[in-house]
C-alpha cells in the first residue's frame, strides 16, 4: 500500500468503519445507531470525522432518506472486501491452529433454497464449531456477491462466464412447465407452439431460471405471452395453482420432497430423472404439462473464486459435498 494511502487510513478508526458500514448497509444513521448500541449523535460524528479524513462527502440527503455517493459508494466497497479479506485470514489462522472453526458464508440462488439446508444440516451437526452464513438472492445477486468476493461458496445452475471460477457440479436440475392440475393440456403430450395462446408467469428479470427459459425460448423461436413477473418460486406456484397462467420452474422447486428413496444416490442425483413426487405436486394444485422438449436440463454447482484463496470451512464443506455422508443423504419427507 503507498505510504500516503496508509498515512490516511490510519486516521481511520475501526468505530468509525463500523459507523459507516452499519449506516451504508441500513441506510440510516438512527439503524445503524440502534444496531450498534450507541446514540445517534455518536454516528453521526463519526461518519463526520470519516468524511473529513477521506475529503469525501459519504452520504447525501433526497428527502427524508439518505444514499450513498459516489465515494460512499467505494468506500463502502472497499469495507466489504476489507471484512472478505479479514474473514479468510481468520479462517487461515484457524487451519493453522488446526481447527476446524470460524464461519462459512454461502450464496445460494433462490431456487436452491430448497435442497441447501438439506446439505447444511448434517455438515453442520457435524462441525458445531462452524458458524454458518447462508444468504439467498437471485441469480443476479448471488453473481454480484461473487464479483466482490463476499462468499467463500455459492451454490447456483449457471454460473457466469466472465468470472475466474472453480466449480463442482453436483445435481441435475430438471426445470419443468407447470400449470394447474385442472388445465385443458393437463396429462396430454404438447408441442412449445401449442403454449402461443397460455399466459406466461416468468420469474423476475435477474432470475437463472428466467434465464434458462427465455434461452430455450429464443432457440425454439417461441415468443410466450408473459402476463406477469414474479420474485418468488413460491409465488409462481400459488398464481398458477389459481389458474393465473403457466410457467417455466425447477422440477426442485413444484415438490415437496427432493429425491425419492430409489433416486437418493449420488449417481442418480447428478443425472436425469428425478422421481416425480406425484401426490404432493398434485397436492399443491398443480400439473406437469408433457412439453416437448422439456424438462430442459440443467445442474446444480457449487462455485468459488479461483484467484482468491479458499477458506478452510469452505474446504471442510467442499470435502464434505463428495463424501460418503452426503451421498447417503437421506430424501426428506413430504410433510
Ligand atoms: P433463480 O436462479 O433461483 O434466481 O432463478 C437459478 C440459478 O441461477 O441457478
Amino acid at each position: 500500500m503507498p505510504a500516503l494511502t496508509l498515512a490516511r487510513f490510519q486516521r481511520i478508526t475501526p468505530q468509525q468503519l463500523r459507523a459507516f458500514e452499519a449506516t451504508a448497509r441500513l441506510l440510516s444513521v438512527t439503524k445503524a445507531a440502534l444496531e450498534l448500541y450507541v446514540s445517534q449523535p455518536t454516528v453521526s460524528v463519526q461518519l463526520r470525522e470519516l468524511s473529513a479524513t477521506i475529503g469525501q462527502k459519504l452520504f447525501e440527503t433526497t428527502g427524508r432518506q439518505i444514499r450513498l455517493t459516489q465515494a460512499g459508494e467505494e468506500l463502502y466497497q472497499a469495507v466489504r472486501e476489507i471484512a472478505a479479506c479479514w474473514q479468510r485470514f481468520e479462517s487461515r489462522i484457524a487451519e493453522i491452529n488446526g481447527l476446524v472453526s470460524g464461519r462459512l458464508r454461502i450464496a445460494a440462488v433462490t431456487t436452491a433454497e430448497y435442497f441447501v439446508p438439506d446439505l447444511l444440516g448434517p455438515f453442520s451437526a457435524a462441525h458445531q464449531g462452524i458458524e454458518i452464513q447462508l444468504a439467498i438472492e437471485n441469480r443476479d445477486r448471488v453473481v454480484g456477491r461473487l464479483q466482490q468476493g463476499m462468499d467463500d461458496l455459492a451454490v447456483m445452475m449457471m454460473p457466469p462466464e466472465d468470472l475466474p471460477l472453480e466449480r463442482l457440479e453436483f445435481q441435475v436440475n430438471p426445470l419443468v412447465i407447470i400449470s394447474a392440475l385442472q388445465h385443458p393440456l393437463a396429462g396430454k403430450p404438447v408441442e412449445l407452439a401449442d403454449l402461443t395462446t397460455e399466459r406466461w408467469l416468468m420469474r423476475e428479470p435477474g432470475s437463472g431460471t428466467r434465464m434458462v427459459a427465455e434461452q430455450h425460448f429464443n432457440a425454439h423461436q417461441f415468443k410466450p405471452n408473459v402476463v406477469m413477473s414474479l420474485g418468488s418460486n413460491e409465488a409462481i406456484k400459488h398464481s398458477v395453482a389459481a389458474g393465473l397462467g403457466i410457467a417455466v420452474l425447477s422440477q426442485l422447486a413444484v415438490q415437496q420432497s427432493v429425491w425419492s428413496e430409489q433416486s437418493a444416490s449420488a449417481q442418480s442425483r447428478s443425472q436425469y430423472p428425478i422421481a416425480l413426487d406425484l401426490p404432493s405436486i398434485r397436492q399443491a394444485g398443480l400439473c406437469i404439462l408433457q412439453v416437448s422438449g422439456f424438462p430442459i436440463i440443467r445442474h446444480w454447482s457449487v462455485v468459488w473464486r479461483k484467484d482468491l484463496p479458499l477458506s478452510a470451512t469452505a474446504k471442510h464443506f467442499l470435502k464434505y459435498l463428495q463424501s460418503a455422508d452426503v451421498l447417503s443423504l437421506q430424501p426428506q419427507d413430504a410433510c
